[in-house]
């Protein structure tokens, strides 16, 4: 058997892997052997790719030199990876996970006008098939470059929305539509010009592939800065899509058939999951496609909601204490106090006293889609008693207390009952219709939509005030 068919035959078992990774990964109980095939199946995939390449080498003088570069480039970046995954908190994940995403733009891009300029997968070809060729190829580089660089700096403006390093609320361009849907028929006008042109060593086809990367550099920021910070779950998931689209068009550019593949199952699972996110926080996928949704809604105003009332931590053990049912919201506050073991002591000390304990959780509770479900296992919670938010909406009026811990978006009021809200439409845990509310937090600050919550205003809410985990044990103490 020749180099070649074991390359194909290898790209083969890692395309099952991946696919058996997605499937592992779509349910918490298998996403560990998700992760194994995963992994299992990259490995494959760069032992096969390289094996090729060095099988492909012709030049025996640079064929070393050659190695020695990629051996060089993949044990850098096994080493960075290494290190980032290990020092990254769990609150880190997601702007990491986009600054991934920046990366796979940005190879997209490079590849893109590498084969212009190199002509790249023409080089195999026949020169009488070459002119028909030449305008696939065309395509492939316009379109690649393209969708690489919106990736890109897409993805930049996410990590630095969720860094916090610039603000969440959205940019307010005047004709900011106009402005999306102006460059998209621009870059096909210009794909156009520049397909239908012979490009060999033509000085206006490179100007014309710069102005498209620029474009494009220009539209990624643009449509990820329009976007305030309720929906960016869905600009993330979005981007995680548009990087595996990327991918599939270098694979294309490169006559690459597992990186076409590997970037058509991210490309289309990151497109599912937008889609169920867009579902659950109840916007349009096609607006989501457009950049242009959750941003017609003005800036938050600055509300009186009149005054807050607040409680102590023995005061709220004594209200749990006396109640038959809890109900807990977790939400990013308690991912960053890490109070989730705290947390997981107090539902077992509550359920032996004969409370029912059960926890409700919004699909975009924390950073991370399932963020609150992974730390909740990690603490060893018992999945029987953590339901999602459709689940329990109904339970609330037959609640006791409800102990919403660093929850804030995802249980404010103003998202069903104030139209010009900019969070309005999104599907929250209705935790007011309970008896009683304690809300954890160090103060009063707006939640990362940068809207401030009516609901600790509300009569039969109370605020607990400091760090999470502190206050929790405090309460387990004084039970
Ligand atoms: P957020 O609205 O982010 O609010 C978290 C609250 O936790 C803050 O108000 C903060 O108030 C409090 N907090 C922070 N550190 C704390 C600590 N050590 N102890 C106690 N409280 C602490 O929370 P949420 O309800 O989970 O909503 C998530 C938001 O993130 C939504 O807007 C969602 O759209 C967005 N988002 C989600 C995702 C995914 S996929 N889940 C991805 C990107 C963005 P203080 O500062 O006053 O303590």
């Amino acid at each position: 058997m020749d180099i070649n068919s074991i390359t194909v035959a290898a790209y083969i078992v890692a395309s099952l892997l991946f696919i058996l990774s997605l499937a592992g990964l779509s349910k918490h109980e298998s996403a560990k052997s998700g992760l194994t095939y995963g992994m299992v199946g990259m490995a494959v995939a760069i032992i096969a790719t390289i094996a090729l390449a060095v099988d492909n080498m012709t030049n025996l003088d640079g064929k070393w030199i050659s190695i020695g570069l990629m051996g060089g480039a993949v044990v850098i970046g096994a080493l960075i990876g290494l290190w980032r995954a290990k020092i990254v908190e769990m609150t880190g994940m997601p702007e990491l996970i986009a600054l991934l995403h920046s990366f796979v733009g940005l190879a997209a891009v490079l590849i893109g006008w590498n084969g212009a300029i190199t002509g790249a997968h023409l080089e195999h070809v026949a020169d009488d098939d070459r002119g028909a060729l030449i305008g696939i190829h065309g395509a492939e580089v316009a379109i690649g470059i393209f969708i690489g660089a919106v990736t890109f700096t897409g993805s930049i403006v996410a990590n630095l929305k969720l860094s916090a390093k610039i603000k969440s609320a959205p940019l307010m361009l005047p004709g900011k539509n106009f402005i999306n849907v102006g460059s998209l028929v621009v870059f096909a006008v210009l794909t156009g010009i520049y397909v239908a042109r012979d490009l060999k060593d033509d000085t206006t086809g490179y100007v014309l592939l710069a102005v498209i990367t620029a474009l494009a550099l220009f539209l990624g920021w643009h449509l990820v800065a329009s976007i305030g910070g309720g929906d960016m779950p869905v600009v993330v998931s979005m981007l995680n899509s548009y990087s595996g689209w990327a991918a599939a068009a270098s694979g294309f550019l490169l006559s690459n058939d597992l990186l076409i593949v590997t970037g058509a199952l991210v490309g289309s699972s990151g497109a599912y999951l937008s889609y169920i996110m867009c579902k659950a926080m109840n916007r349009s996928f096609i607006s989501v496609i457009a950049g242009g949704f959750g941003i017609e809604a003005g800036p938050a105003e600055d509300k009186d909601y009149g005054e807050h009332r607040e409680i102590q931590a023995d005061a709220a053990a004594e209200l749990l204490a006396g109640a038959s049912s809890v109900v807990i919201t977790p939400g990013y506050g308690m991912a960053v106090a890490q109070a989730q073991y705290p947390v997981a002591d107090l539902t077992a000390k509550l359920r032996a006293k004969g409370v029912d304990v059960r926890f409700g959780i919004h699909p975009v509770a924390g950073r991370l889609p399932g963020h609150m479900n992974v730390l909740l296992a990690e603490a060893k919670v018992p999945y029987d008693v953590v339901l999602e938010m459709d689940e329990i909406n109904d339970d609330f009026p037959d609640t006791d207390v409800v102990l919403v811990i660093g929850a804030n978006d995802t249980v404010n009021p103003a998202a069903s009952e104030d139209p010009s809200s900019p969070i309005a439409g999104m599907p929250v845990l209705e935790v007011w219709n309970a008896k009683d509310v304690i809300v954890f937090k160090r103060s009063m600050a707006a939640g990362y939509a940068g809207v401030q919550n009516p609901l600790f205003f509300r009569e039969n809410t109370q605020m607990l005030f400091g760090d999470a985990k502190d206050r929790v044990e405090d309460i387990i103490s004084a039970l």
